[in-house]
């Protein structure tokens, strides 16, 4: 096969590998609405079958927000609560995880006016000491969202937001899916 057939074909495993890991059961997710109140509450968000729990017991820093009332019904129910970081350059949430295993390792960010300040914010997100991604909110009501696939060599993750400038960090949802140890994930789709 020529060599587009064969990334092709790798492409497809690498999105049939995770629709089939979303799709069969939730063993291992975590998935976490960041700021939802009250912190004992979880439900599912029905375009995805997702069962989303509050972020609180993985961090002790930030505040709670929501975003506008008028941007909800476009978007999922775990990007309507947010989590703020007014305070520290660095904040970070604590993740325990499998050592040695693969995780698709996903923020989410919804900005929705959620301080009433218009002010969109950009700042970096960090894996522990390392910096893994800067995050730019483009709008008001644009959803972004970021993901890296990780090997974590130990049982605790540490993913942090650090400030950069004179916005504040926030987070909408944070979400890590275990994968197979021998995966050929190379890609993956921002939908799953
Ligand atoms: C959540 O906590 C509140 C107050 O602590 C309690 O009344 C309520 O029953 C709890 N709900 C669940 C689902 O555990
Ligand atoms: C969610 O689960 C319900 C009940 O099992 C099913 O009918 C529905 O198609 C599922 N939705 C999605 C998006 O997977
Ligand atoms: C993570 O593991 C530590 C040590 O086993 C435990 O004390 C802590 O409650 C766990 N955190 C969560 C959110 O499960
Ligand atoms: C922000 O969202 C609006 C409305 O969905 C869209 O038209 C615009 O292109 C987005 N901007 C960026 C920079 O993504
Ligand atoms: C991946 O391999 C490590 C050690 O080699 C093992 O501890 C872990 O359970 C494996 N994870 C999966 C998902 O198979």
């Amino acid at each position: 096969m020529k060599f587009l057939d064969w990334f092709l074909l790798l492409l497809i495993s690498s999105l049939t590998i995770l629709r089939s890991v979303e799709a069969q059961n939730q063993a291992g997710f975590i998935s976490l609405d960041c700021g939802l109140v009250p912190t004992n509450t979880t439900y599912v968000e029905k375009t995805n079958n997702i069962t989303y729990k509050s972020d609180a017991d993985y961090i002790d820093s930030g505040l709670v927000g929501k975003i506008n009332n008028a941007y909800k019904t476009q978007f999922q129910q775990q990007l309507w609560a947010l989590r703020s970081f007014p305070e520290g350059q660095r904040n970070c949430y604590n993740v325990n995880v499998t050592a040695n295993s693969k995780y698709l390792i996903r923020g989410s960010f919804l900005y929705g006016n959620y301080d009433g300040l218009n002010q969109l914010p950009s700042f970096d997100l960090h894996i522990g000491p390392n910096k893994w991604s800067s995050v730019t909110i483009e709008g008001v009501a644009n959803f972004s969202m970021t993901e890296i696939i990780h090997v974590v060599k130990q049982e605790r993750l540490q993913v942090c937001l650090v400030k950069t400038g004179p916005t504040t960090p926030f987070i909408s949802s944070l979400e890590l899916r275990p994968l197979p140890n021998q995966s050929y994930v190379t890609l993956h789709k921002p939908d799953l």
